[in-house]
Order: structure tokens, then sequence, then C-alpha cells
């Protein structure tokens, strides 16, 4: 229990029992043991602190008559979910990370019109817990006191490579993909592999508010680079950033707005990374989940230079919790992203990583992506049918429908009114980086509509537009 130090004194005179109480209370109140932590039991804590069982039981006693940890039985004993009020003053005073970004609450199941998460309702529940259940079998058994391959378990990696192959048109083997946890583990990875701490990097605009934030707390200075219909505008990124050591794309599904980066500008954007030495992240978030038409191939798969470091995730396409995304990394740089993996990120939980291996040698994970483009597609034209909005001021993006509103329309404000009807839609401008480019919208997720309560939530959304115009 890392949480949890305890240091006895036995020459001030205070009874063991009460050192042992106060310390684990003081830990409590701070806030380093959390609600539902599970205390050791009164064997290994006495072990521990070489005091008799006995001694453990009465500082155990004490904290339970204080409400601070409940004992279950067999089960254990657990810091109480339901803490005294005075005693959580210091964990209700810290708050989640990059509260600007992250604006619904970790861990809990997505609102109406919220982006970024596949459908709750449509999650494999069963097949998957079987698959881990499986897989947990197996790592017990295999290997299990170990280090694991740092790079990620090769099957799972070997299947990656095959679909990279049949899916995004991208061939690599198996010794070039790393798995990482998600995109963002992916970013830190590579960010480190390539040195490219205070380097400039191009950035879309607009573009995924987390890779700007990701890329400033790694020290780089990011540039915003206009995208139109085509994506990124390359020639206007060669124009303010000519140097630039990196350059992070969405090339499938331009994030948020939906383009495909155009072949010339593939082929332009490719030909300025081989030529200036410089990177090119791919970030592949959406992978094939494109609704209408075929998704275009991987960036990757036309790169003659070696530059672009493919970012795969499965955040999208089954689900974030996994917290599982891979990299694709040009064959002459495989020895060295591995050993940067190695040092600073290995891969993460292989319960997980087998479990997914599974999923994608079995064929549900194809099958799993071909059932949610058909019903994204349903929900999207269910939303249609109940917004009852022209033509003209929606557009599709990626998996959002985006309801484009007047230039000083406050999106924001909409979003944040919206919440109190425990509706989520994102506010287009803030994925702007500068305020001359914004545009105002809302960006509502197609993922998570149920017909239930659609009309009636379409109306809320009319209502609180109108009333900010
Ligand atoms: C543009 C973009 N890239 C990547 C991700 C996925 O990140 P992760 O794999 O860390 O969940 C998201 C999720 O919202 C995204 O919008």
């Amino acid at each position: 229990m890392q949480n949890l130090h305890i240091e006895l004194n036995r020459a001030t005179g205070v009874p063991i029992a009460a050192q042992i109480s106060t310390a684990i209370g003081a830990s409590i109140r701070s806030g380093r043991l959390y609600s539902g932590a599970r205390l050791p039991s009164w064997r290994d804590l006495s072990a521990q602190l070489g005091v008799a069982r006995g001694t453990v039981r009465v500082a155990y006693e004490r904290l339970i008559d204080e409400q601070l940890i409940v004992s279950r039985g067999a089960a254990g004993t657990f810091v109480a979910h339901q803490l005294p009020l005075s005693s959580n003053a210091d964990i209700r005073d810290l708050r989640s990370p990059l509260p600007d970004f992250f604006v619904h609450p970790f861990s809990q199941p997505p609102l109406m019109f919220q982006m970024g998460v596949p459908a709750q309702d449509m999650f494999p529940v069963s097949l998957w817990s079987r698959l881990t259940s499986a897989a947990a079998r197996e790592a017990a058994t295999v290997g299990s006191v170990s280090y694991p391959d740092p790079r990620g378990e090769l099957a799972l990696r070997t299947e990656i490579a095959a679909y990279l192959s049949v899916a995004r048109g991208l061939s690599c083997s198996p010794a070039q993909i790393i798995i990482t946890n998600g995109y963002t583990g992916a970013l830190g990875l590579i960010i480190h592999a390539l040195g490219l701490i205070k380097q400039t990097a191009w950035v879309e605009e607009p573009g995924y508010p987390l890779t700007r934030t990701a890329l400033a707390i790694a020290g780089l200075d990011t540039v915003s680079i206009a995208v139109d219909e085509q994506g990124i505008n390359v020639d206007n990124g060669i124009a303010r950033a000519p140097d630039a050591a990196l350059a992070v794309v969405t090339a499938g599904q331009q994030a948020p707005l939906g383009m495909t980066l155009s072949l010339s500008r593939r082929h332009q954007l490719l030909e300025w990374a081989g030529q200036n030495n410089s990177w090119i992240i791919e970030d592949d978030y959406l992978s094939e989940l494109q609704l209408y038409g075929r998704a275009a191939p991987a960036l990757a798969s036309l790169d003659r230079y070696g530059r672009v470091i493919h970012i795969g995730t499965f955040s999208k396409t089954v689900s974030p919790a996994l917290r599982m995304g891979f990299i694709s990394v040009p064959a002459e740089h495989t020895n060295h992203f591995a050993d940067v993996a190695a040092a600073l990120a290995p891969a993460s939980s292989i319960v997980t990583q087998l479990a997914l291996a599974q999923f994608m040698r079995k064929g549900h994970y194809m099958r799993h992506l071909r059932r949610m483009k058909r019903i994204y597609k349903h929900r999207l034209e269910l939303l249609r049918h109940s917004l009852q909005i022209p033509a003209a001021t929606e557009a599709m993006a990626g998996l959002a429908l985006l309801l484009k509103l007047p230039r000083d329309t406050d999106d924001k404000m909409i979003a944040q009114q919206a919440a109190a009807f425990d509706l989520a839609p994102t506010p287009l401008s803030s994925w702007y980086a500068q305020t001359q480019h914004k545009q105002s919208g809302l960006l509502l997720g197609v993922t998570n509509i149920t017909e239930t309560g659609l009309d009636a939530n379409c109306e809320h959304l009319r209502h609180l537009i109108a009333q900010s115009s």
C-alpha cells in the first residue's frame, strides 16, 4: 500500500495503536488514501510494523468508530466511501486534470451529443468479459512474474500489422508496431524518441485541443495552420514555419471538421517533410470509421522518405476505457523507438492486450466496426430528422453533426446551458487556437443518440440557440 506511511516512535509514550490510527487517519484526511482504498490486513500490517496483530486491530477499530474505514469481513478493510464531512476537505479541493478540456466527469456514462466516445449501449459486454477473463488466466499462468515486452505483446502487434495492411493500406511488420496508452501515450513516446522538445510543430486550426496542450506541455512551440476543404493548408505551413520539425495531422478525417486530406496535399506534405527532414505524426483516431464512402488509406502508406509516424487508437473503435493505442514506426527507427518505450513508456496492461488480440484474431473487430458504422449512420439520420434545421446550417464532421452558428454566437455559453438538460454538445470555437479564425457552432456526437427523448432534447437545443442570438 504505497500511500500508507507509518512511523512509530516507542519513546513518546503514546500507545502504539493510537500512533497507527492517527497516521492512517491523517493519510485519509489528507487524501493520500482515497475512498474505497483497501487497507492491509491486520496480519500484513502487524508484520510490516513489527507489532502484535491485536495492536493493529485496536487501531482499526478506532478508525471504524470514527467512520473513516469500514470492515467488510473476509473481503477486507477499506477506506469509507462516505467520509465524515470534515475528513475530505483536501480531496474536494483537488481539481481534476485539464478541466478546460475534460469538461465531462471521468468514468461516467456519456451524455447525449457527447463527442469522442463510442456507443455505450453497443459495447460487446459479455464477449469482452469472456475474452478478458481468458486473457487474465493466460497472463496469470504464462510468465506471470516476468517483465512483459515493453513494445507490447507480439500477438497483438501481429494482429494490428495485419489490420493496417488490410484496412488502412499500410504494410508494415509487427516489429514496427509499438503498443501505447492510446493516442496520448503515443504522443509522449514519439516526442521523446524524436527529441522534439523545444522544436516547432504545425498543428491544425481548428484542431484537437489536447494535441496542442500536450505539445506545449512537452515544451514544443505550436504554429496553428488553417485547414480548408482539402485539409491542412501546406503552403500556409511552409510560408509560416518552413523549418518546423513536426506536423501533426488528422489526414483520414480532420478533427473536428471531418474532411479527408486531399491526395495533392498529402504529396505536398510528404515532400516538405522529406526535403526538410521534418516528421509527420498521422493521428488516425477514427481509423476506418467513416460513415459514408470508403476511408482513404493511411497517409503513412504513401511515405517514401520514412518520415511518418502513424498513430492508431482503439478509443473510438472499441472504447477509450481500454487505454489502448499503437504506433507504426518507419523500419529504420524501430530499435530506437523500442528502447525509448522500454525506458519511458512501456506498453499497457498485458491482459487487455491479449483480450484485444483475440478480439481481432477471431474477426470480432472488423464485425464490430461494420456494425458500429451501420448504427451510427442510423443515429445520424434520427438526429437530422429530429433537429429539423436547414441543410445549409449543418455538416457531417467525423462522428458528429456540426450545427453551424453565426460567427458571433457564444457557443461555449450554449454548451454550458445545455449541461442543465444533461446534454453535452461541444462548442466548435474551443477547437480554435487563434481568436481571429474562430467559427461558432455545436458539434453533436451521434454515437450515443437514442430515440427516446431525442425530440425534446433537440427542442431544448433549438431554444437555447434562439435565446442566444
Ligand atoms: C483528434 C483525436 N485524436 C486522438 C484521440 C484519442 O485519444 P486517446 O487514444 O488518447 O483516447 C481523440 C479522442 O477524442 C481525438 O479527438
